[in-house]
């Protein structure tokens, strides 16, 4: 089920509330949108990443169960990419993104039907897992140790209180790695995300209409080209040999006017390429995040005009896990979780059995029912031509 199995119980979080005045900033001016031009420099200038092939043959399978089932694909992408700053790599430039949005979705698009190929940030939130591995929500705090029932035997089992939720979480991840309805594929570089995005993109084809992208995942604006990279790790100052020994000969430090000046070339813009080459049968949807609540609805329609897909669903970091805006070429359209238990309890059993509601319980049903509209809108079109 896994390309990477040993990624499903190790998922490692980063801070997802970063300070507002320190988060995004969006004062960097905003890059046209990539041409064919830009999408040849760019993948023959930056190297695959190794694990290209063998997750090609993996998704074409994998695209081909499904296609055989008549059965809806979606993409969805999660996490953050890094940007590597050695080629060796040591340190990188990463975001605040632990997959949340991407993780928790997944498991809705697989309730409605829908097999999932999750492209993710190694070691971000996975699909069911994500309920007991992050950091404050320790999965051995879900256990206990059973009663002995005489023999040396040591038995552990869910503590009751848990019980319930765990079942049910557990019965859902099982059908889907039974059913083989959840592929997980990890990135962790700028470039591995595009490079998989593009090659997943080509071998969704034959599902035609019945492929959606849902690209979650946060996805790096700059990078450093392959060829300014440094080869090992940068140092913190000039060294040289002295009588045998390796000596620093002009220090870094607070005073000594070293500064390390890191030099970064804008990604190119592919929702374009993805849009009108690599998917052009698909539903596309993309993630807007923006700071500023008066620059979002503006931002999505500018995304809108400039890529030409279906819909952009914008959020804000400070208040992303309870609404989001959905922007299409009609309409502009909130959505928002219920602010109080009585409203929680009319929202006709959306959030039933649930601890805390989660917006993706929102999000997912409507994308899924413009999903179906889009694919009854082309059959439709195409009867009757
Ligand atoms: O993981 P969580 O903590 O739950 O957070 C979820 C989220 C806030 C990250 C998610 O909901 C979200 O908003 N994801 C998109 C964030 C983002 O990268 O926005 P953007 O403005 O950089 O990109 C917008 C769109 O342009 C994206 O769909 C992206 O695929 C596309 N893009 C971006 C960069 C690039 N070089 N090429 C692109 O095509």
């Amino acid at each position: 089920m896994s390309a990477d199995s040993s990624s499903i119980n190790t998922a490692h979080r980063t801070q997802s509330s970063p300070a507002i005045e320190n988060a995004i900033d969006r004062s960097a001016p905003t890059f046209t949108a990539a041409i064919e031009k830009d999408e040849t420099t760019y993948f023959d200038t930056n190297p695959p990443p190794p694990e290209l092939e063998e997750f090609s043959r993996i998704a074409e399978e994998f695209v081909n169960l499904h296609c055989s089932h008549q059965r809806r694909v979606v993409l969805v992408t999660s996490g953050g990419t890094t940007v590597p700053l050695e080629n060796q790599t040591v340190r990188f430039i990463d975001n605040f993104s632990a997959g949340t949005r991407g993780a928790t979705s997944a498991e809705y698009f697989l309730e409605a039907g829908y097999a999932v190929i999750f492209l993710h940030r190694q070691f971000s939130l996975l699909p069911y897992s994500r309920h007991y591995s992050h950091s404050t929500n320790c999965f051995l705090d879900f256990l206990a140790e059973a009663p002995t029932d005489g023999s040396s035997r040591n038995t552990i089992v869910a503590r009751d209180e848990y019980a319930a939720e765990m079942i049910s979480v557990l019965r859902k991840y099982k059908h889907a790695k039974r059913e083989k309805l959840l592929l997980l594929l990890p990135f962790t570089t700028i470039t591995s995300y595009l490079f998989l995005l593009r090659e997943l993109a080509m071998k969704m084809r034959p599902l035609g209409g019945k492929s959606l992208f849902y690209l979650a995942a946060a996805v790096s604006d700059f990078f450093v080209p392959r060829e300014r990279m440094a080869e090992h790790k940068i140092q913190s100052g000039e060294f040289a040999e002295k009588d045998g020994e390796m000596e620093f000969v002009n220090p870094a430090g607070p005073g000594s006017g070293k500064k390390l000046i890191i030099d970064l070339d804008p990604v190119p813009k592919f929702l374009k390429r993805l849009v009108e080459s690599w998917a052009p049968d698909s539903m596309i949807v993309s993630f807007k995040l923006e700071t500023d609540p008066k620059l979002l609805i503006k931002k999505c329609k500018m995304a809108l005009r400039r890529y030409s897909h279906h819909l952009v669903i914008g959020n804000l970091l400070q208040t992303r896990k309870y609404e989001v805006v959905f922007v299409d070429q009609e309409s502009t359209h909130w959505l928002r979780l219920p602010q109080d238990t009585e409203e929680k309890t009319n929202s006709v059993g959306k959030f039933a059995g649930r601890h805390d509601p989660e917006i993706e319980a929102l999000i997912v049903p409507e994308v899924v029912r413009r999903h179906g509209a889009l694919i009854w809108h082309v059959v439709a079109a195409t009867r009757s031509s």
